[in-house]
């Protein structure tokens, strides 16, 4: 099977934090991949933008550097790199002055489609967003794309999204979710709404419950003071695993058209009930060896803060309260350094209202399990007859399908989920990025959880590196006679 690459129009897009750590693990290895694919065309330009006093030269060393490192070695090929480097250009910037900006008019095209990425600090983004504007370089069709953290709570996303619709209209806003630019997220949409087989039985009556397990093993090491202001509900739930939850749980879009998508998703958020605090499990990783292995250190040494109360581990039961689900929670679990690394979404189907064979003959629930990562596929249970001459015995066995089998060899070559979000932004695609009124209504549902737990002073309960996360999420589910399914790659 092979994908169609249509190239995107010409276009200028400039990087600010061009010479960052976002710029040079995703953003240039992506537009690289890209440019080899065929989808970048002759004459886009792509202009880097930081204070470091580089020329172009140097710049095109950093990117260089940045493709070499962060992509495959099957795709690295020397001409086609030389060829995409020579589309590099670079200004020096002074984001809160006024130095660099003249010079950025000079370069940036007003006849071609203009971008400007804010790979930046989120106190940074009003002060370009202004400059941008005083200086006469974006236009009413320009576009800018802002990164993730996206506020801390409601009151700082409002104030962002005041600073950015002072100068840019909505339609101009590109809020990343790089969740949102995973293929296998998008498929979600595609399973749901091009077959007509699950969508009769996507609902209470048919659903017992649905789980989402973001699970990595990576700890938060290099990153601890960053991430012990924000903890697992800031970092993933209120906007990746908020993601997840919308596109399983919302109704069906009537176009797959960015305001339609959108609306759906925040019918969803808007729906969703405050989470008391038993539906709630929080963890932090204890310092020890993992399997074994040699000592690794705490979330508290990480995180540089012996205090800590921070999450790095999270797991709530959810209800969205509409016709569609009542009564069907949706259990969501995210962590650093468990098990394995691996993010699924398993919707848990009823019992058969009446068993013909009888209890006791090994019946399980169906089970449609979407893996998101690795091994991006998905994996639907079923029950048959366990053979042999013993009666009527009933065993599992799967439907299983992996995405890159099934496809072949295009289907395994998947794009990163910033080189699909950068095309979309020249293509002039809002669909998956998120709006301002659906990141204001996930915060307006997660800030009375954690300013919940910050009064109370809650302390999260310790997990083993290598583990499941806390023994207080098992609880979570036995209570309710279910259980988690395996964290396995
Ligand atoms: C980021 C979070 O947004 O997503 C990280 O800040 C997390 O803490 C990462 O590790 C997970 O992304 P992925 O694509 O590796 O699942």
């Amino acid at each position: 099977m092979v994908s169609r690459v249509i190239p995107v129009e010409v276009f200028d897009l400039v990087i600010f934090g061009g010479t960052g750590d976002l710029a040079r693990r995703k953003i240039l290895p992506g537009l690289y991949r890209r440019y080899l694919a065929g989808q970048m065309p002759e004459g886009a330009r792509i202009i880097g933008c930081a204070r470091a006093e580089l020329d172009d030269a140097g710049f095109r060393a950093i990117a260089g550097q940045a493709v070499t490192e962060f992509v495959d070695e099957r795709k690295r090929d020397p001409v086609v790199l030389g060829r995409f480097l020579e589309s590099l250009h670079y200004v020096p910037i002074d984001a809160t002055g006024d130095g660099g900006w003249n010079r950025l008019r000079g370069l940036v095209r007003k006849d071609v489609v203009t971008a400007f990425y804010f790979s930046v600090a989120p106190g940074l983004f009003g002060a370009l967003a202004e400059r941008l504007h005083k200086h006469g370089i974006a236009t009413a069709e320009s576009r800018i794309v802002v990164e993730k953290p996206f506020g801390r709570d409601l009151a700082t996303a409002r104030e962002l999204n005041a600073v950015l619709a002072s100068h840019f209209a909505e339609r101009q806003i590109y809020r990343i979710d790089h969740y949102l630019g995973k293929e296998t997220v998008q498929n979600l949409m595609a399973v749901r709404f091009a077959n007509l087989l699950f969508e009769p039985l996507w609902n209470h009556q048919y659903v017992d419950h649905v789980q989402i397990t973001v699970a990595e093993t990576v700890g938060v090491g290099g990153r601890g003071a960053y991430y012990d202001k924000s903890g697992a509900m800031r970092d993933m739930v209120q906007n990746h695993m908020m993601q997840l939850l919308c596109l399983i749980a919302m109704e069906p879009p009537y176009r797959f058209d960015p305001d339609a998508v959108r609306d759906e998703k925040l019918k969803v958020i808007k729906a969703l009930r405050p989470v008391p605090p038993e539906n709630i499990v929080r963890g932090q990783y204890r310092g020890k060896p993992r399997n074994g292995g040699p000592a690794e250190p705490a979330y508290s040494v990480d995180a540089e803060n012996p205090d800590s109360l921070t999450e790095s581990y999270i797991a709530l039961k959810v209800e969205v309260a509409n016709w569609r689900w009542m009564g069907t929670p949706f259990y969501l679990r995210t962590g650093k350094k468990l098990r394995a690394r691996t993010s699924e979404i398993a919707i848990v189907f009823k019992e058969p209202p009446h068993s013909i064979f009888g209890d006791g003959q090994g019946w399980r629930e169906n089970v449609l399990a979407i893996r998101l990562q690795p091994n991006e596929g998905m994996n639907l249970s079923v029950m048959i007859k366990e053979p042999g001459p013993g009666g009527m015995r009933l065993t599992e066995v799967p439907l299983d399908m992996s995405f890159a089998e099934a496809l072949g060899p295009e289907g395994a070559d998947i794009p990163d989920a910033y080189e699909r979000l950068i095309m979309d932004v020249i293509r002039g695609n809002q669909t998956l990025f998120m709006r301002g009124d659906e990141v204001e209504a996930a915060w307006a549902w997660a800030d009375p959880i954690i300013s919940g737990w910050e009064s109370r002073g809650d302390k999260p309960k310790g997990y083993d590196p290598g583990s499941s996360g806390p023994e207080d999420a098992l609880m979570l589910l036995h209570r309710d006679g279910r259980r988690w399914r395996e964290i396995r790659e």
